[in-house]
């Protein structure tokens, strides 16, 4: 459940008034709400009661210090897919002793300086990662934790561009080839082989493919056990969330509130799945969710520009556009859109919700019905909250949007919008042209 919701004809994250967010500090500009991260949380945590749980938040999803700090008050560890991603929990003020590495290219100075930080875990993708990762750890004179993302040939199921657990995807090492990379880390002096991971992808809508995934994994995983005394299986990430009616805009209807009534895959649902199948290997369970603690935590908060009717067509330009929020434009994917201040008696009109970029994919949604508005309203792009922010670019060069975190009444900004000047520091004329 997350906690934006109309009181009286105005949209409030929390007890927040989301206009005067907007008025405050501009717009485009990211709001979460800490009470839905929290909530996301619990509930996955609740999920898998009985078990040794540890969620590690992939922080690709929202990177904001805050966020993080929020998450890591709640016990939260963290699954980093590049040392910035480690610098920023570190930044944040949270350690990083119970959070694993993944990725399929780790550098060696990345490598070098997990080790230092004291990592849990390196979520190894391919052999010759295996030999660097000891390799480094031997120059630095220590034993590094492993576990070996294995690759189950599954079907997520999800939008092609986000699937990674099918053999013609770059991730892991495919399930048939896992126990002999296994028996050659074993042979590694600078490894320590402490788990098996598996992440098939991400905005899965049914708990179908997580099951087989489990179920392939399981005689892997309990022979991992008996030979190398593994202590964890980590789960991966990829719970999908709602997008669609995430919050309705026409009038109230019982479901507005209630977009879980419609939501594919809960997280009860997943660990009602799940538990029975770790529970009888009888190994610490690490997930990865991102998405799922975060998505519907956030908006993004733009402001109608102009309201342009085409041949046919109606167009709401609006100061967002496709930098501040890519995932339209880059997987076609639906996000609802309300405005600030709802007034029913209003007709509503069919648009195209569009941003000012010079490219026709700078669309966050095709014939849309939604009330009608003029310029200078507000408008909120719903489930922003995840691959939003952490997406974004200085495309047309627009500034990286700011972002503002809602707890209760309080709120603050916790990122400034980038200034021009910041846009431009590193760049600089070289002399061959003074
Ligand atoms: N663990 C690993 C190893 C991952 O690669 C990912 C996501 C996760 C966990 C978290 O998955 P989640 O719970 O968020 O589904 N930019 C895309 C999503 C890319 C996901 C990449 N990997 C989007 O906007 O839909």
């Amino acid at each position: 459940m997350h906690h934006f919701q109309y009181v009286g004809q105005n949209l409030h994250c929390e007890s927040v008034d989301l206009a005067e967010v907007a008025k405050l500090y501009g717009t485009p500009t990211y709001v979460y709400s800490a009470a839905t991260i929290a909530d996301n949380y619990k509930r996955i945590v609740a999920s898998m009661k009985g078990l040794d749980v540890r969620v590690c938040y992939a922080v690709k999803a929202n990177g904001n210090l805050a966020v993080l700090r929020y998450l890591s008050n709640l016990g939260s560890a963290f699954d980093f897919a590049s040392a910035g991603e480690m610098r920023r929990v570190v930044a944040a003020g949270a350690s990083v002793k119970q959070s694993v590495f993944a990725g399929v290219g780790k550098a060696e100075s990345e490598i070098r300086m997990a080790l230092e930080a004291g990592i849990y875990s390196f979520h190894v993708e391919s052999e010759p990662e295996l030999a660097r990762i000891n390799h480094v750890a031997g120059k630095l004179g220590v034993k590094a934790p492993i576990a070996i993302r294995v690759n189950p040939d599954v079907d997520a199921q999800t939008h092609a561009k986000i699937t990674t657990g099918t053999s013609a995807n770059k991730f892991g090492i495919p399930l048939r080839q896992a126990a002999a990379a296994y028996e050659a880390a074993s042979k590694y002096p600078n490894i320590t082989i402490l788990g098996i991971q598996s992440h098939i992808g991400s905005q899965i809508t049914s708990v179908g493919p997580f099951v087989e995934t489990l179920e392939k994994l399981a005689p892997l995983a309990a022979s991992l056990r008996e030979k190398h005394g593994i202590s964890y299986i980590s789960i991966g990430g990829g719970i999908g969330v709602v997008y669609k009616d995430a919050l309705a805009s026409g009038p109230f209807s019982w479901w507005e509130t209630q977009p879980e009534a419609r939501r594919p895959l809960t997280p009860e649902v997943y660990g009602a799945a799940l538990s029975p199948i770790l529970k009888q290997l009888g190994l610490k369970v690490l997930i990865e969710p991102g998405r799922s603690m975060v998505a519907n935590a956030g908006v993004l908060l733009t402001r109608v520009e102009y309201m342009k009717r085409g041949q046919g067509k109606n167009f709401l330009i609006v100061d967002a556009a496709m930098n501040d929020l890519v995932r339209p434009a880059m997987y076609d994917s639906y996000h609802e859109i309300v405005p600030l201040h709802r007034d029913t008696t209003r007709a509503a009109l069919v648009a195209d919700v569009v941003g000012p970029i010079c490219e026709s994919t700078d669309c966050f949604a095709k014939d849309r019905q939604i009330q009608a508005l003029g310029e200078g309203e507000y408008l909120a792009i719903m489930s922003a909250g995840a691959y939003g922010h952490v997406m974004a670019s200085r495309y047309n060069a627009r500034p990286i949007p700011a972002e503002v975190l809602v707890k209760d009444s309080a709120f603050e900004q916790v990122n400034a919008r980038e200034t021009f000047e910041q846009m431009i520091a590193n760049e600089k004329i070289p002399a061959f042209l003074k």
